[in-house]
């Protein structure tokens, strides 16, 4: 009888210990397994402030399709619009401390950081889309992200979205004196601050996200920005007068936490820039296409009067500029003003 319990202890013993052993066993292969999957799938958290239905939202839509398809799926680009995540004051902040891996701010924002691009936002410096084409996408565009000594960020690309103009819902905007007493909304950015000074109105920084609330409520009387963004903003809706002045250019600095992108590997790093590059051509057309047809829709939905600014009075506010483009050729120097008035390799 004692051997018989005995018998049964230790089959009953080895039964478990094999259960144990198997359990165990299937259950850290599927942990290994699910390590592998998570090893093998990169995900970019890339933020911006703008609609999906903008050049910047589209051309992030865009990356994130080719980043997918070069990849096979390997890498995912998670898109974060409107400012949900981070809003203009934040999202450099996030991308230095590497909770989000990628943003594309203009590169008005990133004066501070890297002081050379106030060349870009100088009035009437860009005045062909081909120019602005050549500048972002050849050589200049090499040398422009060469510029940033930030350690924590790495430069990708610039992406467009076209040339910009002013809104307000006092008077129309044609002479520089028309400016006088007015308060405009603007992106943070010395030069754009102190163009409205030139032209002797006031101004408050504020995010492109507040904009239309503080128009709404008449707080300020105009701002400017792209076709686009006053489209796709409903700005128009709460505006009396849009002038066509196409006195400055809004791009983008396509920007990747340096830390991320140092530890992707090679093949993947091509991959994405790769992706990168197709995305910015995709993007110069587009955004060119986007503001025509959106000045169309907003001349067919609202009674916003539109006016053009005439050659002589382009003129005019060219020369009330001149005291920036001065102070601009001390800082940064003649030589890259003239190569983004001007680059060489621009086709006309
Ligand atoms: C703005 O602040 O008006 C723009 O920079 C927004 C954007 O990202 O297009």
């Amino acid at each position: 009888m004692t051997k018989y319990i005995s018998f049964c202890l230790l089959t009953l013993a080895l039964l478990t210990g094999y259960y144990f052993y198997q359990y165990n066993g299937s259950q850290s292969l599927s942990y290994d397994d699910e390590q592998e999957e998570l090893k093998s799938h990169i995900t970019i958290r890339f933020s911006h402030v703008v609609a999906e239905n903008t050049p910047k939202g589209l051309a992030a839509q865009k990356f994130a399709e080719l980043v997918s398809e070069k990849t096979k799926g390997q890498v995912k680009v998670e898109i974060y619009q409107n400012g949900v995540l981070y809003s203009d004051d934040d999202e450099y902040e996030a991308l230095q401390n590497g909770d989000i891996q990628m943003i594309a701010p203009s590169f008005s924002k990133l004066i501070d950081t890297v002081p050379e691009w106030k060349v870009l936002d100088l009035p009437f410096i860009f005045e062909r889309e081909t120019q602005a084409k050549a500048v972002f996408t050849g050589e200049t565009s090499e040398q422009l992200l060469s510029m940033i000594t930030d350690p924590k960020v790495t430069g990708l690309g610039f992406w467009s979205n076209g040339f910009k103009q002013m809104t307000s819902n006092k008077t129309a905007l044609l002479e520089p004196d028309d400016f006088q007493g007015q308060t405009f909304r603007v992106m943070p950015g010395p030069i754009i601050a102190e163009q409205f000074r030139l032209l002797k109105a006031n101004t408050i920084v504020m995010s492109f996200n507040e904009v239309y609330q503080v128009l709404e409520t008449k707080k300020i009387d105009g701002q400017e920005n792209t076709l686009s963004n006053i489209y796709s903003n409903r700005l128009y809706k709460v505006q009396q007068h849009l002038t066509i002045s196409n006195h400055g250019y809004l791009g983008y600095a396509v920007m990747v936490n340096q830390e991320f992108w140092e530890n992707l590997p090679d093949d993947i790093q091509k991959k994405i820039q790769q992706a990168m590059i197709e995305t910015t051509k995709w993007n110069m057309k587009e955004s060119v296409h986007m503001n025509a047809q959106q000045l169309q829709e907003i001349q067919k939905n609202s009674p916003i009067q539109i006016h053009y600014l005439t050659e002589q009075q382009k003129q005019k506010w060219l020369q009330t500029f001149q005291p920036l483009y001065q102070k601009v050729e001390n800082e940064v120097g003649n030589e890259l003003i003239k190569q983004i008035q001007f680059p060489s390799d621009e086709e006309r």
